[in-house]
């Protein structure tokens, strides 16, 4: 196997369809499709988010063959995204996967959505990658976990959420505020001239690496809710300060708990990974963090944060060195175990 493969990777876990070819470790392309449907009923409809998926799937596929100045006959295997996520909207990318892969008769690599967003910290773009075993926050709008990475092919949850994700947190303050779905971006850029001390809300207990954010959302509602019976202005007027002090408040939670876990592991190789590490405010403070604590942190470039199926790519790649291909009697899985 000296030559480098060329692997299609298909991503529809939730509300974009994304594909992508990589060779190696280099990604050639990266083609997504966002459903904007979604921004007006305030959250993904699973319905409406796999009739897109169809709609999108071909032409997505199609444009990221192009881009990729390649033929479908120079592609050795397809890998995609069999969960955790949306069932419909899984179905649609696994069952272009499989056909894709009958027609050309090239193996098939069923990918992890969490292992796709840690491995994407090893997609070849000549940046300085962890060395094993690393610590990865993982952190996306479904998942919350520290977890221990061994190699590749090795990765143990050491902590996670016990209810809403750090995204959820964003999303679900974002709505209280009246922002569009989905709210991270959202809540960013109005945080991004305000006071992060304006406003405290209540600091979760959770013992060891465990995460809990339900109280915090709760807390954020209650502080609204009275200050809005006494001016209905009141989130028109403080938008800014009360962005920023979300974020803080999440960010907070999020840097404290890492910081714990490479405490408690000694492990000083530190990398992050999902929709909310696209954050810049959390960028910042785990840099700081890393200098004051002295270890290294990797964060993926912004376009491997959020979903993406160049990340299906890299971990199909470890996948096909290995030969771990699979039948066409797979079958997606909405809680695929870790
Ligand atoms: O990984 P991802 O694209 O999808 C899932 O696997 O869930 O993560 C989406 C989540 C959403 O909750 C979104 O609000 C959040 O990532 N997100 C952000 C930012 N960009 C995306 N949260 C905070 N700041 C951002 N800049
Ligand atoms: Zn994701």
């Amino acid at each position: 196997m000296s030559k480098k493969p060329i692997i299609l990777a298909i991503e529809s876990s939730c509300d974009d369809t994304s594909a992508s070819v990589s060779r190696g470790k280099k990604i050639l392309s990266n083609i997504i499709a966002n459903q904007e449907i979604h921004t007006k009923y305030g959250g993904v409809v699973p319905e409406l988010a796999s009739r897109a998926h169809q709609q999108n799937i071909v032409p997505v596929v199609n444009a990221a063959i192009k881009e990729a100045k390649i033929t479908k006959n120079k592609i050795d295997a397809v890998a995609f995204t069999n969960g955790p996520g949306l069932l419909d909207s899984l179905l649609v990318g696994s069952s272009f996967a499989k056909s894709f892969s009958m027609a050309l008769n090239i193996p098939l690599i069923s990918v992890n959505h969490m292992h796709g967003h840690i491995l994407s910290l090893f997609i070849d773009e000549g940046q300085n990658i962890p060395k094993f075993p690393f610590l990865c926050l993982t952190v996306s709008g479904g998942h919350t976990q520290i977890v221990k990475v061994k190699n590749p092919y090795d990765m143990e949850i050491i902590g996670s959420t016990l209810d809403d994700a750090a995204g959820e947190a964003f999303d679900k303050s974002a709505k209280i505020l009246g922002l569009p779905y989905p709210g991270g971006p959202h809540i960013q850029k109005h945080g991004e001239k305000g006071n992060k001390f304006a406003f405290t809300f209540g600091k979760p207990k959770i013992k060891e690496l465990n995460f809990s954010f339900s109280g915090l959302k709760t807390s954020i509602k209650y502080t609204i809710e009275k200050e809005v019976n006494k001016d209905q202005n009141f989130i028109k007027n403080n938008l800014s300060d009360l962005c920023a002090s979300i974020q803080y408040s999440i960010v907070n939670i999020l840097v404290n708990k890492l910081e714990k876990a490479i405490n408690i592991t000694n492990i000083k190789e530190v990398g992050i990974a999902g929709g909310v590490s696209a954050n810049s405010f959390l960028r910042k403070e785990l840099k700081k963090s890393a200098n004051k604590y002295n270890y290294n942190i990797y964060i993926p470039k912004f376009e491997y944060c959020t979903d993406n199926a160049a990340m299906i790519a890299i971990a199909g790649y470890f996948k096909y060195l290995n030969k771990d291909f699979i039948s066409q009697d797979i079958a997606p899985s909405a809680r695929l175990d870790f």
